[in-house]
């Protein structure tokens, strides 16, 4: 199992990447993929072309919130927490089918309250990822929700950036928090968004820790494709997105 994870600051195609590498990972290699969507913005399912609404798939903090207000079953109310949790994670939040599987975490996490399923959480992940070849998840700017609530250890990260300080200021902050709450992880990768230019490379190349490991082309299609609320997975195998994650992924050995 191979497990990756997008970061960076909103609207710098984290969401975009995950669902491109999902269509290489798919068209390219056949093997299984599980999608974790953590980022609260929710968009993930929209760009793997599924309806989470209309399939009745909850997220995790909806059936977290249902089982701290005892909104459940008379039947469940028995179990333990966890076998509650799991029970309902596996029956109303895991999205499966031939070609993926999603969870996601949604939006109703208040902080305080959770600490021990979190924890149920991240030990049912760690169960659940076993069974797939590669995990990639779409995550929101902060880090510190991933290792509470879902992973320890990550293979790569790729830290989105646009040609922005801020976006060097937050992978930089990134780099420190992961190493600060003990994420274990293999590649620290930086990967230039749409709106980056080689031009830029310098500022970039000077710093040693991370491997700067290429560009995501502009790509028309991937604008629209967006905008209509469509699913990336139909793009064309020859548009530039593409390409460049070919090109990613090659270099990654995915
Ligand atoms: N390769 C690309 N080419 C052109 N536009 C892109 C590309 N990737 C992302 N975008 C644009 O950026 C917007 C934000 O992308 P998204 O993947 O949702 O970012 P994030 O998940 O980081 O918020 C999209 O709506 C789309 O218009
Ligand atoms: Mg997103």
């Amino acid at each position: 199992m191979r497990k990756i994870v997008a970061i960076g600051r909103g609207g710098v195609g984290k969401t975009s990447f995950i669902a491109l590498m999902t269509k290489y990972l798919k068209s390219k290699k056949k093997c299984s993929v599980l999608l974790i969507d953590a980022d609260p913005d929710q968009n993930l399912a929209d760009l793997v072309g599924i309806d989470l609404e209309k399939m009745q798939i909850n997220t995790i903090s909806d059936i977290l919130f249902d089982v701290r207000y005892g909104k459940i079953d008379q039947g469940l109310k028995s179990f333990s927490l966890t076998d509650k949790v799991e029970y309902l994670i596996n029956q109303e939040a895991l999205y499966e089918s031939e070609e993926f599987d999603l969870l996601s975490i949604g939006t109703k996490w208040t902080e305080g309250c959770y600490c021990q399923p979190n924890n149920i959480l991240k030990a049912l992940i760690a169960r659940l990822e076993k069974n797939y070849d590669y995990v990639l998840i779409d995550s929101p700017a902060g880090l510190e929700h991933l290792n509470r609530r879902i992973t320890s250890s990550v293979d790569d990260i790729f830290a989105i950036i646009n040609p922005t300080k801020k976006a060097f200021q937050h992978f930089e902050r990134a780099y420190k928090v992961i190493s600060e709450i003990k994420i274990r992880f293999s590649n620290f990768y930086l990967l230039g968004n749409f709106q980056f230019s080689d031009r830029l490379l310098d500022s970039v190349n000077q710093r040693q820790e991370f491997k700067y490991i290429g560009r995501l082309e502009y790509d028309r299609r991937v604008e629209e494709i967006n905008l209509q609320g469509r699913s990336l997975l139909k793009l064309q195998e020859d548009s530039p997105a593409f390409d460049s994650i070919k090109k990613i992924a090659t270099t990654c050995a995915y």
